[in-house]
């Protein structure tokens, strides 16, 4: 199969019908489907419900660590927090820092922190001539608006059944330092439910880049979204830590 950023003229336009006639195809279905995220049932939904009575005026408002949660508190969350995070991630609370509610807004600000100040390894990206950003897809459309906001050159990337193409990834990455970034949802990426695979996530990990401040933005958006009960039936993900 030829990649898309190898092929001429005439074979993009042949891609492009094939394209559009599988497009033609599934609108014929006349389906009203959301893909773009894993939106949560009415049931899931429902679920939640009893935490908006949890908390009222009577309340005990001091975390186990004596601080005052009613008042500005700490820089990395309560203990109590970090540990429900923790069992959720499996990872140690003292790995874990809690923002407000929104990861969407945790990966924005990193992002433009980056540009604006760079990181360790770097200079501002907003100092480069251009960023350019991989992009996994299918993938998530605000992730995508991200790095579209900040006008950074988005590189598409095939999924493949273990995960991105890591031979197209880590040629990209070790000969361009404009490159410096990926977007990953490791676990039930959408709209496959594709999870990366032991060797993937170790390549990930291990891949020599020309950037030195290459950041891959690990959204594990979905660690405890399982279709089943059954732990023998749920995917798992290597620790990319
Ligand atoms: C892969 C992925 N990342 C992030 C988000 C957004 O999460 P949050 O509500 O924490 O901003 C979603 C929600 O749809 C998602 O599907």
């Amino acid at each position: 199969m030829t990649r898309i950023l190898d092929m001429s003229a005439e074979q993009l336009r042949t891609e492009l019908e094939a394209l559009e006639q599988e497009y033609a195809s599934f609108v014929a279905r006349g389906l009203s489907l959301n893909m773009a995220r894993g939106k949560p049932a009415d049931e899931q939904l429902e679920l939640s419900m009893p935490m908006l009575d949890t908390l009222n005026s009577q309340s005990c408002w001091r975390s186990e660590d004596g601080t005052d949660c009613r008042n500005y508190g700490v820089l990395d969350g309560i203990p109590e927090a970090k540990r429900l995070m923790a069992s959720m991630l499996d990872d140690e609370p003292e790995n874990v820092i809690v923002f407000g509610s929104s990861s969407l807004t945790a990966m924005y600000d990193t992002v433009a922190r980056c540009f604006n100040f760079g990181t360790t390894e770097g200079q501002p990206w907003c100092k480069e001539t251009r960023v350019k950003w991989l992009c996994p897809a299918p993938g998530y459309d605000r992730h995508f608006a991200i790095t579209e906001a900040f006008d950074f050159e988005m590189i598409p990337v095939p999924m493949n059944e273990c995960g991105p193409d890591m031979d197209l990834i880590e040629e990209l990455v070790a000969k361009d330092d404009q490159i410096k970034g990926i977007w990953c949802v490791p676990k039930y990426s959408n709209p496959g439910g594709i999870t990366y695979s032991d060797e993937v996530v170790r390549r990930l990990a291990s891949m020599t880049c020309a950037a030195s401040d290459f950041r891959i933005i690990w959204d594990n958006a979905y660690c405890v979204h399982h279709l089943y009960d059954d732990v023998d039936m749920q995917d798992a993900l290597l620790d990319i830590g």
